[in-house]
């Protein structure tokens, strides 16, 4: 067990003793915020102290003298208010990363008990280019899911597909007047894309084109063989665009059920909703009303139009219904950008007045900022058009092209190549995952490829480092390094060994919050620590014993920011 855990579950022995009905969920041990403190802390014992009218220090006094720790810990402070201060000993220390070192888990302990999470992220729009707006949800979402699973969750991933709706109609009319078939074939979203905004733009000035999409849109809605095949071919051509795009960032859904699937269970839903007076008629349309929740008074989410078409939230309940039903979930997750917010605080209320059954499930909303470009403004091409994500993509693997290149100009093209699309790649999906989601951040080249600073290429360099010291170790020594028990005699090797230890932690909050960004920054430190470990302790040339202790560590080393990268969706490289 890892010391964090074990000086929990002995903490709360302790806190029993002394207060014995006490709840523990709130005593939780966590790394200490600054390193000259300790290495673990607990908060937990003031607040039940407070509870009690007792004096905290007494408290945290009384708890210390029921724990047993002196394995573990050198010493057991207690500071401020009543906080409780673990150092551990660094042959603690060096014990946890070796035995850690036998398991391919290393940090982490299994969740117990592991929790049904369905993940709903990507979710792009059919006959439209994937933008970069897409692109937050796409790697967020896998990140998220990948940290769930990583924790030993069960995960199912749903990408909910924007294939209906009234762009169809639009569309329709597009494809069967102007449809250019080569253009088709060579780039399906573009040309279809050009369909659209062509027919939308002569909608506006044009009633009997504006009439014939709407008679389209009744045609394909009542199930016209014709419209629907059409409508099939439209969603398989995006589809293959989709999937190109989504094998590049190596993404993979468990599902992909599109808003379509859930047609059918429309009409009978807002029947329901009608019968059981949860929607009222307004204008015409069927609505949802809030009347108990002073948020959402004054907005009432629309389920069905006057026109007797079916409204976002309407397909939302029904996804939901259909997840509760066929998965279970204890959890599900949403991750789109900040302008829906008001949606799915629509969606999760309406769906506990319809469904109130669900007690423990969990709703989030994981919701970003928008990407702006260097001049702070939306992030657009210099025309002024939106960025796609294909090209985005294609530029980041050029310009890593010329930095690659740049440093290891004898290198095959071939190899070259793959160098730059592993940090090309990796380096969009970092910086997308850097920043506090929710806020906007500025999409800078030089800054993201960068091979120095908080950067994917720096974490990816700091791995291949770590690899190379393997194979001139095994070079050395005719063969790969055995393991052996560490030893932890530098400061500096105890420090890289102690932020080792919390990997789990760190992801834990990274789920418990949906934000990746604390394992970037976790990483980075990582990468930070080991550096100062590698200038200040020699491990190729060390004696036998020392150098095969260090070797463990830049193992471990290199195995956390391994899995830690692998966990963010980002490639490692053996060599750079
Ligand atoms: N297709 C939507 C969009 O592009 C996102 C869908 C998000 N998921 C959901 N269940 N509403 O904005």
């Amino acid at each position: 067990m890892l010391p964090h855990k074990v000086i929990g579950s002995k903490l709360h022995a302790a806190v029993r003793a002394v207060l014995p009905d006490a709840d523990l969920a709130p005593v939780l041990v966590r790394p200490c915020p600054d390193p000259r403190f300790g290495d673990y802390q607990t908060a937990g014992l003031m607040g039940l102290a407070k509870q009690r009218k007792l004096n905290p220090r007494q408290v945290a006094t009384d708890v210390r003298a029921h724990l047993e720790l002196s394995e573990l810990c050198e010493k057991i402070e207690i500071a401020g208010a009543g906080f409780l201060n673990f150092h551990l000993r660094p042959e603690a220390v060096a014990r946890a990363v070796t035995e850690a070192l036998t398991d391919d888990r290393l940090f982490l302990e299994p969740a117990v008990p592991p929790r049904t999470i369905v993940v709903d992220f990507s979710s792009p729009n059919v006959a439209k280019p994937m933008h970069v707006g897409h692109i937050r949800s796409t790697i967020l979402g896998d990140c998220l899911a990948r940290a769930l699973r990583r924790l030993g969750h069960r995960v199912i991933t749903d990408n909910h597909l924007g294939d209906w709706g009234t762009q169809f109609g639009m569309l329709l009319v597009g494809w069967k007047r102007e449809l250019n078939r080569v253009a088709l074939q060579t780039d399906p979203i573009a040309e279809m894309e050009r369909l659209y905004q062509k027919t939308s733009a002569a909608c506006k000035t044009d009633a009997a084109i504006l009439e014939a999409a709407r008679q389209e849109l009744v045609k394909l809605q009542a199930g016209d063989a014709e419209n629907l095949a059409l409508w099939r071919e439209m969603i398989a051509l995006s589809q293959g665009q989709f999937d190109t795009i989504y094998g590049r960032l190596g993404v993979t859904f468990d599902h992909t059920l599109g808003e379509s699937f859930y047609n059918p269970q429309l009409p009978g839903l807002v029947a329901e909703l009608a019968a059981k007076g949860i929607a009222r008629e307004s204008d015409g349309a069927q609505a949802i009303f809030f009347d108990d929740i002073p948020s959402l008074k004054t907005t009432p989410a629309l389920v069905r139009k006057s026109d007797g078409g079916f409204n976002y939230t309407t397909t939302d309940l029904a996804t939901l219904a259909y997840r509760m039903a066929t998965w279970q979930p204890d959890e599900v997750i949403y991750v789109t950008d900040g302008r829906q917010q008001l949606h799915f605080q629509q969606l999760f209320a309406a769906f506990r007045k319809w469904q109130p059954g669900h007690l423990g499930l969990k709703l989030a909303h994981v919701w970003f900022g928008s990407i702006l470009g260097e001049d702070g403004k939306p992030f657009k091409t210099r025309s002024g058009e939106t960025i796609k994500l294909a090209d985005l993509l294609d530029e980041a693997e050029e310009r890593a092209l010329r930095v690659v290149t740049e440093k290891n100009p004898d290198l095959a093209e071939a190899a070259r190549r793959e160098i730059a699309r592993v940090v090309g790649i990796g380096a969009v999906k970092y910086a997308d995952l850097l920043p506090n989601r929710q806020s906007d951040y500025v999409f800078s080249w030089d800054k993201m490829l960068s091979l120095s600073g908080n950067t994917a290429p720096y974490l990816q360099y700091a791995y291949a480092r770590i690899r190379s010291i393997f194979r001139k170790a095994a070079e050395s020594a005719g063969g790969p390094p055995r393991p052996v028990p560490l030893q932890l005699r530098t400061a500096e090797e105890t420090t890289l060994a102690k932020h080792l230890l919390n990997f789990g932690i760190v992801l834990e909050a990274v789920a418990e919050e949906y934000r990746p960004n604390y394992l970037c920054n976790y990483l980075y430190e990582l990468a930070g620590h080991f550096t100062r470990f590698y200038e200040h302790c020699p491990v190729l040339k060390a004696a036998a014993a020392e150098r095969a202790s260090r070797l463990a560590l830049c193992d471990a080393a290199g195995r956390v920011l391994r899995q830690g990268l692998e966990v963010l969706g980002i490639e490692v490289l053996e060599q750079m």
